[in-house]
């Protein structure tokens, strides 16, 4: 009897055993075929027509590493196989498989052997593309399109500090209770002080980060700069911003505002025309360009472009930094209630002659009376909860 429920016991062990491992592999999969996902079918029917060996011939011409016939062009010296953190104004080779995936009857060769534009001339010049090396160069950005833009590499200082940390703890752990190597208990008992010391700051930094985004500067589907336009060009924020005077939200020009100027200009003289095409298919298809929201409150609370820019008169940079200033937009606060909170405390609102304050009885009061000389937008309600979350 014992016998038999010891090896029943077992046997229950290895079903778990082989539950769990299924388990892993399935989600291991569904992971594995949802990167690929990003990739429509299109790839998948175009794949097959590619050798192991067209890639890394591919590889190594796009790279530069040997010769096409018509000369040494190291195309990846402007077409960036990786990702940038400044604006790389080329397309990148990521750029460059995804138009050439998207569009039937895209050819690599026609397009260097009848350029059109000043970027594609110039830079191109003296380039040409065999039939045979346009298909180890297309084996190549296939490649390319399945392994996705990339990320930027940086060495994770904060995660090899926290996981060092932990092991080292661990090990404190073990030779306290287990090994007994080290004799001076002193030495165990100050690792895992501090460790733990360490670790609970992290947790406390990391879960008051959860859902903010300072710094945040996601690439966009076009490279759009205000820099060039607001900066360069002295384009008001308004006229793409067009709504922020008098709505919640500031709003995101749609492609028919870009197009007011960029139907007469089809090229930029950074990025050439590639960028600028991109309007142009977007209206012939009808699609709308997916711009990526960067700025972003909770759910829970409330803000006003109209009040703020409308009512109060605030600059857009006094929020959102020196935006003429740059390439990439970042977003450049945190946007979290202490910061809102201490400029309320701090500032002074043109109380006396604006309409909008007319309602506000007790506080006229108050300044007749010559008890007051200064209202803050502390005062007009910016400190009650009930203001940013309802
Ligand atoms: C020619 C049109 C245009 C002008 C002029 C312009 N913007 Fe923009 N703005 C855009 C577009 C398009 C986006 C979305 C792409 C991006 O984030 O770069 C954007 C995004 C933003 C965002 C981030 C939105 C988000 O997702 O959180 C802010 C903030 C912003 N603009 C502020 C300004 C300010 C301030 C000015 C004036 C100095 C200005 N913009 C002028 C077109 C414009
Ligand atoms: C009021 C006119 C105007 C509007 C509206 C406008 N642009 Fe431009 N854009 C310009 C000018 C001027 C240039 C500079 C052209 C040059 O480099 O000579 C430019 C350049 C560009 C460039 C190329 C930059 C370079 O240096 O190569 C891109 C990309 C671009 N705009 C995208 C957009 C997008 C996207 C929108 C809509 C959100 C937009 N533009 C709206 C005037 C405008
Ligand atoms: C000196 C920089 C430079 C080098 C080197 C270079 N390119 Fe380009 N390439 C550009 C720029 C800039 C554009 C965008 C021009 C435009 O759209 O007006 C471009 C665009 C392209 C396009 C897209 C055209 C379109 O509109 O769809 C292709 C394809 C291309 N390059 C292929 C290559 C290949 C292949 C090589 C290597 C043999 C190469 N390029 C080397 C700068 C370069
Ligand atoms: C008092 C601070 C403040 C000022 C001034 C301000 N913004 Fe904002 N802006 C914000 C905050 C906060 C958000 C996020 C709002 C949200 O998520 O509801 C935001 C979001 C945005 C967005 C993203 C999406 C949207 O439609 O709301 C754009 C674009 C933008 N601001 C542009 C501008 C422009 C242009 C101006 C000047 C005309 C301006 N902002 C002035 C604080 C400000
Ligand atoms: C740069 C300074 C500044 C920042 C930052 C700022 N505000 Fe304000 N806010 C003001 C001023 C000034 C007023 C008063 C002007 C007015 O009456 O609209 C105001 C008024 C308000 C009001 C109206 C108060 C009432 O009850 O009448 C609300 C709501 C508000 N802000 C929400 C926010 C939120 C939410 C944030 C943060 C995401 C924020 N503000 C960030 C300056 C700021
Ligand atoms: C001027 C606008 C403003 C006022 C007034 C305000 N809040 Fe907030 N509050 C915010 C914003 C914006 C956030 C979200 C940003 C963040 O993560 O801090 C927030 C977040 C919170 C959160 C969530 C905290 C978190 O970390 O997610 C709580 C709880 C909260 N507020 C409570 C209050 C209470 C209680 C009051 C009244 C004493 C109040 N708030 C007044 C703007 C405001």
């Amino acid at each position: 009897m014992k016998n038999t429920s010891a090896s029943g016991k077992k046997r229950g062990h290895l079903y778990a055993f082989t539950a769990i491992l299924s388990l892993c592999l399935i989600i291991a999969l569904a992971t594995l075929s949802s990167f690929s996902g990003a990739v429509d079918e299109h790839v998948a029917e175009k794949e097959e027509s590619y050798s192991r060996d067209d890639l890394r011939r591919g590889q190594r011409l796009f790279k530069g590493l040997v010769a096409f016939e018509s000369g040494i062009h190291d195309c990846s010296s402007c077409h960036y196989p990786s990702r940038t953190d400044t604006m790389n104004w080329n397309p990148s080779a990521h750029d460059l498989a995804m138009r050439w995936l998207q569009e039937d009857d895209y050819s690599i060769r026609e397009k260097l052997a009848m350029p059109v534009g000043q970027r594609m001339i110039t830079d191109h010049a003296g380039m040409s593309v065999t039939e045979r090396e346009e298909h180890l160069i297309e084996a190549y950005l296939m490649e390319v399109a399945r392994r996705g833009p990339g990320e930027l590499r940086a060495i994770p200082v904060n995660a090899v500090i926290f996981w060092g940390l932990g092991i080292l703890m661990a090990l404190a752990l073990v030779d306290l209770l287990i090994t007994k190597k080290i004799r001076f208990k002193i030495f165990h008992v100050m690792i895992l002080l501090v460790g733990l010391m360490v670790h609970m700051q992290y947790a406390v930094a990391e879960s008051r980060n959860l859902g903010r985004t300072e710094g945040y500067a996601p690439d966009q589907p076009i490279k759009f700069s205000h820099q060039v336009h607001s900066g360069q060009h002295d384009i008001d924020c308004q006229y793409c911003h067009t709504i922020s005077k008098f709505s919640p939200s500031a709003g995101i020009p749609s492609n028919n505002t870009c197009l007011n100027c960029h139907n007469v200009i089809r090229e930029g003289s950074q990025s050439g025309r590639f960028e600028i095409d991109k309007m142009h298919r977007a209206e012939a298809s009808g699609r709308p360009i997916e711009w990526i929201r960067i700025h972003k409150l909770p759910d829970h609370s409330v803000f006003s472009h109209a009040q703020h820019v409308g009512v109060g008169g605030i600059e857009c940079q006094d929020c959102h930094g020196p935006v003429e200033t740059m390439d990439i937009l970042r977003q450049q606060e945190d946007l979290s209630m202490g910061w809102c909170l201490s400029c309320h405390r701090d500032s002074e609102v043109a109380f006396l002659d604006n309409p909008y304050y007319e309602p506000f009885e007790r506080l006229h009061a108050l300044i007749r009376a010559g008890e007051l000389d200064a209202v803050t937008a502390a005062e007009l309600g910016g400190e009650d909860c009930m203001s940013c979350h309802h």
